[in-house]
């Protein structure tokens, strides 16, 4: 099985590849190659359980994406996007990347006489406005960004193209992945893993918002062992639906906080400052964080038992040494 994650470059593109190797199945067939395929030239994987190619690839150009999904491609996952407040900030590149691109690889599926599975990720961002909570399956997609817009039109060409048999096409809305490593990014969400990440790590941060806040997280490995899972429900099991909610925890700020605590002790809590931040304020105060994901919970995807497995997680898999 040759797979080809697209925005293999990115945070999760690389835990994703890690993953599948270490597995070396998917849906019980012997992965034979992976292709980590991204703007920014991938970091390399080596690993002598499967082969890992690295491309570049910009889906904003067809010509592009048909150099890393071929007729060889058995399973896409395609992850690229620039995020929610890079795409609020540049309409055009959001536009270009999050609608076009996805456009693109979708119709680079149409022309190829097989039909690859193709996992897309959604986001949160999809639901907002005057919308009832909670937030269940059958709410009205009602985003309040451009990110989340092109996010929603995503996952109904997802679910048209699979319709009408030109992949086997299955869309997860995301919940907010912390802890994060490395660097702040432009997703407006930053900051709910920096609060933790720059104290576990020694270092200051910012809280832009208040203490009883509540959003909907999951950690980076369930997170990835429900991309995969994504790829191994059956078709049938989909039904005419192929978007899930990828299940999370709400928790508070402070819950988030007692939990590092927990694990770390009281020292890391201290370095965070509350710095109200207005821009940011405004953005996630309109998020949804009232959410039910029964029917995934029921396809067998999983949110973590408590919020102290993702500081743990964290600790273990991504705080730099020393
Ligand atoms: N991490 C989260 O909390 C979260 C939450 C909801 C949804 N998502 C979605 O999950 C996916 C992966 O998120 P992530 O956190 O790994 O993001 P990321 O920014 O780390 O990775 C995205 C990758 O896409 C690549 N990319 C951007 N433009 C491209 C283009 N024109 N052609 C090819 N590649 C391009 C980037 O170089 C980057 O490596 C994204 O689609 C994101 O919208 C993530």
């Amino acid at each position: 099985m040759n797979i080809t994650i697209i925005g293999g470059g990115g945070f999760l593109g690389q835990k994703l590849a890690r993953a599948l190797v270490a597995r070396g199945t998917l849906d019980g067939r012997q992965i034979s190659c992976i292709t980590l395929a991204d703007v920014n030239d991938p970091a390399g994987i080596t690993d002598a359980r499967v082969p890992i190619k690295t491309a570049r690839c910009d889906i904003t150009d067809p010509a592009s994406v048909a150099q890393v999904v071929t007729g060889e491609t058995d399973v896409i996952y395609h992850l690229a996007a620039v995020v929610s407040s890079h795409a609020e900030e540049e309409f055009e590149e959001g536009m270009q990347i999050n609608l076009h691109g996805t456009l693109n690889i979708l119709e680079r599926c149409r022309e190829l006489d097989s039909v690859p599975l193709l996992v897309f990720t959604s986001s949160l961002a999809v639901y907002g406005g005057e919308v009832p909570d909670p937030i269940t399956e059958v709410s009205l997609l009602n985003p309040q960004s451009s990110y989340g817009t092109q996010k929603a039109i995503g996952e109904l060409l997802v679910n048209d193209y699979a319709r009408k048999g030109y992949i086997d096409g299955r869309g997860v809305r995301l919940p907010t992945i912390s802890i994060r490593p490395g660097k702040p990014n432009r997703a407006a969400s930053s900051f709910m893993s920096s609060i933790l990440r720059e104290p576990l790590n020694g270092q200051m941060a910012n809280c832009p918002v208040d203490e009883d806040f509540q959003h909907y997280y999951l950690s980076p490995r369930k997170c990835v062992e429900n991309l995969i899972r994504v790829a191994e429900i059956s078709a049938g099991d989909l039904g005419g639906n192929r978007i899930l909610q990828m299940p999370g925890r709400t928790l508070s700020i402070r819950q988030m906080i007692d939990a590092m605590t927990a694990v770390a002790g009281s020292e890391p809590a201290r370095l965070i400052t509350w710095q109200p931040e207005e821009a940011v304020r405004q953005i996630v105060g309109g998020w949804r964080f009232d959410i039910n994901a029964d029917r995934a919970l029921a396809l067998g995807l999983e949110a973590d038992g408590s919020f102290e497995e993702n500081v743990r997680a964290y600790i273990e898999d991504d705080r730099p040494a020393g």
